[in-house]
């Protein structure tokens, strides 16, 4: 055996333990590059071949290859073996227990406003009311016109009306309802429309989308005591309390007389704290007698029939019941919130 014959069985013998030993690919790769890499020990001997002479060269050539050969099978043997291993302990570390409970599904919950809504529907549909609705999008004959608010009225500009370039505009409160209601259907009358209004206005009691119902009697005989009625029974009926009630002369348009209706504070009974501003009162609606003008507009006899109307705000009526002081939460939709009344 020469010289060169010996010191390369070593090499092998000593890369091959090494080879056995690695404990991962990236070290296996540098052992690989090491010896069979461009400037490896291997590939140097390879290239030294060149200055020998034929002979030896033949020789020296087959026992450098054979050499290469085996290393190269011992690095990829290890190789699959690694590999075999990582899975294995990806495989164990990652395992699914399938027989493991599930995370759990929770079960949506309906939006605060939607339960006060739906509760507001069931109260006056118990008290012989039907449910109607109109477009969000509305003209000018609906929302004013119709409701004895001609062009230049003042009362226009408390409104805050978002328009559409064509003069179509957002509707701002869901009277106009009544007169899609009313150029539909004769008398009798009786019906509420819950719906989203739009006001350009933002703060901590406005947001610029809300929600109001509507309600409109129209029938012979009816009166302002009818109306005082229905409001004061409704409100007990929502808050599931004796609430007090009290009118306060307003202005209305659409109604003649009209009044501002305020309930006693449902959060301090009366007392006075902040929801209140320490009044004991709480505003939560407007109403009155429908005005003889709206009725003409839609063409009803002024003489055989009379009407009254209100519309309160669900978003406000929500908040009172639900104790929560800015409106804007009920829209920012975080469902930490909203899981509350889930
Ligand atoms: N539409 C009025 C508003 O938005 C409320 C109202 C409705 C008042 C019906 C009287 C009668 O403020």
């Amino acid at each position: 055996m020469t010289d060169t014959a010996a010191d390369l069985s070593t090499l092998v013998a000593a890369a091959c333990a090494e080879i056995a030993e690695s404990q991962n690919v990236e070290q296996l790769e540098a052992i690989r590059v090491r010896l069979l890499g461009k400037k490896g020990e291997i590939t140097a001997r390879l290239k030294a071949l060149g200055s020998m002479d034929p002979e030896t060269r033949r020789v020296a050539g087959a026992k450098i290859n054979e050499a290469k050969e085996k290393l190269q099978t011992a690095i990829e043997e290890r190789r699959a073996q690694l590999e075999e291993e990582l899975l294995a302990r990806q495989l164990a570390s990652e395992t699914v227990d399938v027989t493991l409970p599930g995370r759990g599904q929770r079960i949506g919950g309906l939006h605060p406003v939607t339960r006060v809504r739906r509760r507001i529907e069931q109260i006056f549909k118990s008290a012989g009311f039907q449910i109607a609705d109109g477009p969000e999008i509305e003209d000018d004959w609906h929302n004013f016109e119709a409701l004895n608010i001609p062009a230049n009225h003042p009362a226009r500009a408390m409104h805050d009306t978002f328009y559409f370039p064509d003069g179509r505009l957002l509707r701002t409160h869901t009277s106009p309802v009544q007169v899609r209601v009313m150029e539909r259907q004769k008398p009798p009358v009786r019906v509420i429309v819950p719906g989203r209004v739009y006001r350009c206005d933002s703060d901590m009691t406005h947001t610029p989308m809300f929600h109001q119902v509507e309600g409109l009697v129209v029938d012979e005989g009816i009166s302002f005591a009818n109306l005082k009625a229905i409001l004061h029974s409704f409100m007990r009926a929502l808050f599931e309390k004796d609430v007090k009630m009290r009118l306060r002369p307003s202005y209305f348009p659409f109604t003649e007389p009209s009044a501002e209706v305020d309930i006693s504070c449902v959060s301090c009974g009366g007392s006075g704290c902040r929801v209140c501003k320490n009044t004991g009162w709480v505003e939560v609606a407007g109403c009155g007698v429908v005005h003889p003008n709206v009725l003409r507009a839609v063409g009803i006899d002024t003489e055989r029939y009379t009407g009254y109307a209100f519309g309160m705000g669900i978003d406000r009526l929500t908040m009172l019941r639900y104790n929560v002081n800015d409106i804007r939460m009920y829209f920012e939709n975080d469902l930490r919130f909203l899981r509350q009344f889930a």
